[in-house]
């Protein structure tokens, strides 16, 4: 079966392509480097000892997108590719709408046209909005989302969702991602996101390593365990492993299906400090700052269906994914000390 992975070079990218090419699929990744960086084509192939094909282009680039489908059969899209900085898409509205929205368009169009069925979605827990119940559940109501960038993904499952109602022959997952953490184990693959980082976990990373002073804890008034922010944080190989399920369920011709990939535990942001200061072996200073705009106080997800109708289930520990992370981010800094 061959895949074409959409962003397969960025965080989650790049551990499902690992996933795929070890469960033997073939491989071809589009992907611009808008956030991904090309040499971890050559470190996916270390890890694997495979190769595959990568074109280095925007998805909407129609030329280079339809060269892959006339080249290559098809069988199957996973669609990573798209902005996802929450505040940046306050300010770039237009830019996350046609961004995100064009890709997926240009996609569909290529399914249509060369036949391919299955689709499997990047969406995210950002379309409860905010959640009327916790631990959420995939039939909960799917709201106002609460920035562009989750307006982005509640729009393009209403797309998709029209698209399987009038082919029947399709087959499109929507995975419904948590909050992915932590890294590959040989430390060659990760999350390294350029300039200050606006995630939980990367920022942590940069304290632990002596780049960042102080992680800001943002509130510590929330009606939580401990008042600070609680979320389901699922190491990023377990995430990838969701997405080889997903393919394996397609093949079984479900038509339209959505899932939750999540552990269904919440951690707070004070409990994943002390997780990250057990990975790393020494303390991590923080200060309690306001609360952020858009926040929720609790978001973790209810995991049942992936478990019954996947099979799927998490190796990885929090703990775990912090090791890894930590790992993973001093390997970095060491190779970019090198130059490499
Ligand atoms: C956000 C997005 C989610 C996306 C995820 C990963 C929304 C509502 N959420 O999740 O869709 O999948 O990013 O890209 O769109 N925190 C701090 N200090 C920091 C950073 C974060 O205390 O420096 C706290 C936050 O208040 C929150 C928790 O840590 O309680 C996690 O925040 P973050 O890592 O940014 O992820 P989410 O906002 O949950």
């Amino acid at each position: 079966m061959k895949v074409l992975v959409t962003g397969g070079l960025g965080f989650i990218g790049s551990h499902t392509v690992v996933a795929l090419l070890e469960h033997g699929y073939d491989v071809v990744v589009i992907d611009n480097l808008y956030n991904s960086k090309e040499v971890v084509k050559d470190r996916i192939k270390e890890i694997t000892h495979k190769d595959f094909k990568t074109v280095i282009a925007d998805v909407q680039n129609e030329v280079e997108l339809e060269k892959i489908f006339k080249e290559d059969k098809i069988d199957a899209i996973i669609h990573f590719a798209g902005y996802k900085a929450v505040g940046e898409s306050v300010s770039k509205p237009v830019e996350y709408y046609e961004n995100n929205l064009d890709s997926t368009f240009a996609l569909l169009k290529m399914m249509k046209k060369y036949g391919t069925k299955n689709f499997v979605f990047s969406s995210s827990a950002t379309v409860y909005g905010e959640p009327k119940r916790v631990p959420m559940y995939e039939i909960d109501p799917v709201t106002e989302a609460t920035s562009p960038y989750g307006e982005t993904k509640v729009m393009i499952e209403r797309i998709l969702k029209d698209v399987a109602k009038v082919n029947p022959d399709y087959n499109i997952a929507l995975l419904r991602y948590f909050n992915p953490i932590g890294a590959h184990k040989s430390g060659l693959l990760g999350e390294d996101p350029n300039g200050i980082p606006n995630n939980l976990l990367p920022y942590i990373a940069k304290v632990a390593t002596g780049q960042l002073k102080e992680v800001s804890v943002f509130g510590n008034d929330y009606d939580t365990p401990d008042g600070t922010g609680v979320r389901d944080y699922i190491h990023v190989v377990d995430l990838a492993k969701g997405h080889v399920l997903a393919l394996k369920k397609l093949e079984t011709k479900p038509g339209l299906c959505i899932y939750n990939l999540g552990t269904g535990k919440g951690t707070s942001v004070l409990e994943m400090i002390h997780y990250y200061e057990e990975a790393c072996g020494h303390k991590i200073p923080y200060v309690i700052k306001e609360r952020r705009a858009g926040d929720i106080a609790t978001s973790y997800a209810n995991c049942d269906k992936a478990k019954e109708e996947l099979g799927f289930t998490c190796d990885y520990s929090v703990l775990d994914a912090c090791k890894d992370g930590y790992h993973f981010q001093v390997e970095e800094e060491k190779r970019k000390a090198e130059g490499k």
